[in-house]
């Protein structure tokens, strides 16, 4: 039987994670989805995404994901969202925000079956070993194994975390995943809005650590590669944590040019660390005073590549 995927006209089992605040814009996840694979938009705003989606529908006629951050959307950006083939949710409670169809990433099989009774077409199980923000504490093909045995058959499970290259697709299908989904091999992409020096860093990093440093309206456990931030605060005071949890109401609310502001100023030494990335319109202070997400995967990755070629070589 067709997957899902397959039955809305996506030939590959590879998606490109999501990659918050500007790192997945069109470039990308255009080129993504015009090899075959299924590429996802990630930005803040309604706004950004009508435009982003707009401009890499311009670049293919195939389908097409957009990621929203449930602790930061607004309405209107599911309304936004709703144009693309997919939606795909994080962080939060599940329940449906618009029509299409809609792929919710969790961290444990609960999470797993709260989002397939809230109308879920499928889940994504994300493992302890991804990069970015990180849900669960499971190991990724074990959480599939779980998830798999606790869902209905021919339920849709994806697999998120520990994919760089085609032996990893290829175990993540055998375990039963619908398709594989890789954040950190895309982000050192020539199509990604990650900074150059931001590549730089993770191309040369050798490990990552999971902390909760970069929590400043989002406090939540993230893997970053160590830089001059994590090693100036090491395991993050509890003024830090208290000033992230307190801020967290507000962030949805905050104005993107404040965010702005905050993020241009930010030191390695400062109490507040906001979770934005550095993009490449992003001022190059945040390689050292932001957050370099990466998976455990980066420690394999050895060169920046065209995506297309990375889903070649994905699929094998
Ligand atoms: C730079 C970066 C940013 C991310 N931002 C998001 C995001 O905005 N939304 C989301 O659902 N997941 C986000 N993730 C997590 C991915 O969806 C996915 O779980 C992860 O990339 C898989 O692990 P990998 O990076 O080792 O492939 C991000 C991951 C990275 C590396």
């Amino acid at each position: 039987m067709p997957s899902l995927l397959e039955r809305l006209g996506v030939e590959l089992p590879i998606v490109q994670a999501g990659m918050g605040g500007g790192i997945s814009r069109h470039e990308l996840a255009a080129a993504v989805s015009e090899g075959g694979g299924l590429g996802t938009i990630a930005v803040n705003g309604a706004g950004a995404i009508r435009r982003e989606l707009a401009a890499a529908r311009a670049l293919t006629g195939r389908p097409l994901a957009v990621n929203v951050l449930l602790p930061f959307a607004r309405r209107d950006w599911f309304e936004a969202a709703a144009e693309a083939d997919f939606v795909v949710t994080f962080w939060g409670a599940p329940r449906r925000r618009a029509g299409g169809v809609w792929l919710h990433q969790c961290g444990s099989v609960a999470e797993a079956q709260r989002a397939r009774a809230a109308g879920a077409d499928g889940v994504i199980v994300q493992g302890v070993e991804a990069g970015g923000h990180v849900r669960g504490t499971t190991p990724a093909l074990q959480l599939l194994e779980e998830a798999r045995r606790a869902l209905p058959p021919g339920y849709p499970v994806l697999l998120a975390g520990g994919i760089a290259d085609r032996a990893d697709v290829r175990a993540a299908l055998e375990a039963g995943a619908e398709a594989a989904v890789a954040g950190t091999r895309f982000l050192l992409s020539e199509e990604s809005r990650a900074h150059a020096l931001y590549k730089e860093r993770l191309l040369e990093a050798e490990e990552t650590i999971l902390t909760d440093l970069f929590g400043a309206g989002w406090p939540a456990p993230h893997r970053v590669v160590p830089n001059a931030a994590t090693e100036h605060w090491g395991d993050p005071p509890r003024l830090n944590r208290l000033l992230n949890h307190l801020l967290a109401p507000g962030a949805r609310y905050a104005p993107p040019a404040l965010q702005l502001r905050m993020t241009r100023a930010q030191r390695p030494g400062s109490r507040l660390l906001s979770p934005a990335g550095p993009t490449d319109d992003a001022s190059s202070t945040l390689v050292d005073a932001g957050a370099l997400y990466a998976g455990e995967t980066v420690a394999r990755i050895e060169a920046i590549e065209p995506a297309a070629a990375l889903l070649a070589d994905l699929a094998g």
